[in-house]
């Protein structure tokens, strides 16, 4: 359990965190009780899903950083949604790739504020830099961001494991629009989100634990998953369980993975 932190006051354990539980499904220190209590709650309904599924999502964000900073020259880098520090962090992989790559991380949870420090230890020749703001208001984020990054040239968007956070309702269509319409040809798109299209049943189960927990989740179909990359050109293999999003190792097993990845690039 954390213990010190720029902003510790503001942390409510009164109830669960998505950050917070993502970090309980991926080993770490950084979560509380109530946060635990939801975790447990999950991967009983869903044997061990979820947990694997936190791997396979970092897993994927780790290739599809690594494949636009070696194979696409991208040296810029937007995260939003970063969560608990948890390494290797995005800036390390793109970083190694690039020793000059800029990134800049995005995440409105005060946890992930009081950790931030652990994101900010980059190469010399490279920029981290952390920017506590909400994905809703991506206006300000693409202010803050632009003190780091050149807009006008390429940069790769991160939302891994976000959207599903966000309702249509409440604007992810919009925030991805907006920040998309912002980015220099060349740029590219990294996204992940929950889908029920494999587990609808444990899904829906797991839908109803967070939401009793106070966090609403959204689950998306592989065609409005697609939608959000409306206007870019995908990568192959296109928009599929992040397991088969260009794997570098043999399948883990264990079952399906209820969260679709893919990576475009803006033409
Ligand atoms: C499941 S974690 C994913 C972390 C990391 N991107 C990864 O894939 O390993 C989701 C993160 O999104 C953040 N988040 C959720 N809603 C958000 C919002 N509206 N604005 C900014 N961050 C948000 C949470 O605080 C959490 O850190």
């Amino acid at each position: 359990m954390p213990e010190t932190g720029p902003d510790i006051q503001d942390i409510d354990t009164s109830r669960p965190h998505p950050a917070r539980v993502y970090d309980w499904f991926l080993g770490g220190k950084d979560n509380y009780p109530v946060d635990e209590e939801l975790g447990r709650r999950i991967a009983a309904i869903d044997a061990g899903s979820a947990p694997r599924t936190a791997r396979a999502n970092r897993a994927f964000m780790r290739r599809a950083t690594r494949t636009l900073a070696t194979r696409h020259g991208i040296r810029q880098f937007l995260d939003i949604g970063t969560g608990i520090p948890t390494e290797p962090n995005l800036h390390q992989i793109a970083q190694s790739a690039a020793p000059d790559a800029r990134v800049v991380y995005v995440d409105n949870d005060p946890i992930v504020l009081a950790h931030a420090g652990a994101l900010l230890v980059g190469t010399p020749e490279g920029v981290t830099e952390y920017v506590q703001a909400d994905a809703r208001d991506p206006r300000t984020i693409l202010e803050r961001a632009a003190r780091v990054l050149d807009l006008g040239r390429p940069v790769a968007l991160s939302l891994v494991a976000l959207l599903h956070f966000v309702a249509d309702e409440d604007g992810a269509r919009d925030l991805v629009r907006t920040l998309v319409d912002a980015l220099a040809p060349g740029s590219a798109l990294v996204l992940s989100t929950m889908t029920a299209d494999f587990e609808p049943e444990n899904v829906g189960k797991g839908i109803a634990a967070y939401a009793a927990g106070g966090v609403t989740l959204v689950a998306r179909s592989h065609a409005e998953v697609g939608t959000f990359f409306a206007g870019l050109g995908l990568l192959e293999p296109g928009i599929v369980p992040v397991t088969d999003w260009r794997p570098d190792e043999p399948p883990a097993g264990g079952g399906p993975v209820s969260l679709y990845g893919g990576v475009a690039l803006k033409p």
